[in-house]
């Protein structure tokens, strides 16, 4: 039997699918992570405790854990590990996109850096440090922009501004948030991007990279306008009512923005905004869609459907995807964003909303009684609405209509 190595946090939303898309087609997973799991001595080869912090120690246990249990394939889930992946499949000579691909797709700076040698079409940008002057960078930018971290992710830290007290402003919140507790301190946190602001409609592209070639398996598009100056994720919908042109021309630009990082292998997500100008690309991970969001992709080959999971385990085992296509169905996702920072007391009316036609499911991922912070600073999501239908318009209502149901109380 095959046997994969999921880089993943064991509290992963994402875990089980993979644990099911395993079992699905007989393939044997380790699950590498750095909290302890109490299974671990039942079941030694089913857990890995791996350092995220000591990348050597790491290799040598996977090394010494490869010579008893044969490894096929290392499969990080998170933009983390997806890092860590590429480390150690490097050093294990196994199948992986290069550590240098994965890095620059991690650091918003180094990929903006390969963007521009290759010509991909993408705002014009600047790297600046918090001991440069505010007020000689101010008078210097062109307005809008869009202030950012370069490895945060959710939109956390993300900020339009319009002028330069905005940008300011802006510049000197984000610099608190990159300090904020929980987000591991490196070099990459001293310093901000400042892009030119795009303005126009926006898709995310889900993707499968194959020794390089970009099949796109879904492209959603987001109905809800992202002006800023704060940019909530909330409604994903696929299959796009974009003409197919255009989806043409994504597909293109995302092929493209994948080249110039060098990725070769395995998901990617990416995100790009169109106008009258053309397409621009504002980012590729080279990991799949975050959270429950996965849910919204189902594939087929017309006998078996298959979950996003499945595709990726057998694209990193070298088995067959190339017949599987996104289902015949409309489906989309609603992240449900918070509305302000407080304590989440109650949510009401979660019943009506999973009885609104076309809805599957209703999750509410923060437990009664946690505090929640809203963007810039947070970075989590309230919960999520699942629903598909035929046709693209009756998702986005169906998700509307079920969000309009729901009540959250935060004090
Ligand atoms: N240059 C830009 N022009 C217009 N909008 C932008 C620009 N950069 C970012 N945004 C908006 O902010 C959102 C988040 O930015 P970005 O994708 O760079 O950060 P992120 O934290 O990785 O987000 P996510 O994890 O949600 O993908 C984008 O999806 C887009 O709506
Ligand atoms: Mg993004």
């Amino acid at each position: 039997m095959p046997r994969a190595l999921l880089l993943i946090p064991t509290t992963s939303y994402r875990a089980q699918a993979f644990l099911e898309a395993a079992r699905r087609l007989s393939v044997e997973i380790t699950v590498g992570s750095d909290e302890p799991n109490v299974l671990s001595a039942s079941n030694p080869s089913g857990y890995l405790m791996i350092s995220k912090v000591d990348i050597s120690e790491t290799i040598t246990a996977v090394r010494q854990f490869h010579q008893n249990y044969l490894l096929d394939a290392i499969i990080g889930v998170d933009d983390q590990s997806v890092v860590l992946a590429a480390r150690i499949s490097e050093a294990l000579s196994l199948p992986h996109n290069s550590v240098a691909s994965v890095s620059a797709a991690r650091n918003k700076h180094i990929m903006r850096e390969r963007f521009k040698q290759a010509g991909v079409p993408q705002p014009l940008y600047d790297l600046f440090s918090i001991d440069n002057d505010l007020n000689v960078i101010a008078a210097r930018i062109t307005y809008p922009c869009v202030v950012k971290p370069l490895t945060l992710s959710a939109s956390r830290g993300v900020i339009r501004a319009n002028n330069e007290a905005e940008f300011i402003a802006a510049f000197q919140r984000v610099m608190k948030i990159v300090q904020m507790p929980d987000i591991a301190k490196d070099d990459s946190m001293q310093k901000l991007l400042v892009e030119e602001y795009i303005s126009g409609t926006e898709v995310a592209v889900e993707g499968l990279l194959s020794k390089g070639k970009l099949r796109v398996l879904a492209i959603f598009d987001k109905p809800d306008s992202l002006e800023g100056p704060f940019f909530e994720e909330t409604i994903y919908v696929t299959p796009s009512r974009l003409p197919m042109d255009n989806q043409r021309k994504i597909a293109v630009c995302v092929q493209q923005a994948t080249k110039a990082l060098g990725l070769e292998e395995g998901p990617i997500h990416a995100e790009l905004r169109i106008n009258e100008q053309g397409f621009w690309v504002l980012e590729i991970a080279a990991r799949s869609i975050g959270g429950y969001c996965s849910r919204s992709i189902r594939c087929t080959n017309g006998r078996e459907q298959v979950s996003l999971e499945e595709l990726i385990l057998r694209q990193a085992l070298g088995m067959e995807t190339y017949s599987f296509q996104r289902e015949p169905q409309a489906a989309g996702v609603m992240m449900m964003p918070i509305p302000r920072a407080g304590v989440l007391q109650e949510v009401n009316g979660l019943q009506s909303a999973k009885g609104v036609s076309h809805i599957e499911d209703v999750i509410i991922s923060i437990p009664i009684g946690q505090q929640v912070v809203p963007l810039p600073e947070g970075s989590r999501y309230l919960g999520f609405i699942f629903a598909r239908a035929h046709r693209p318009n009756d998702v986005e209502k169906a998700l509307r209509e079920a969000h309009a149901q729901l009540q959250f109380e935060v004090k």
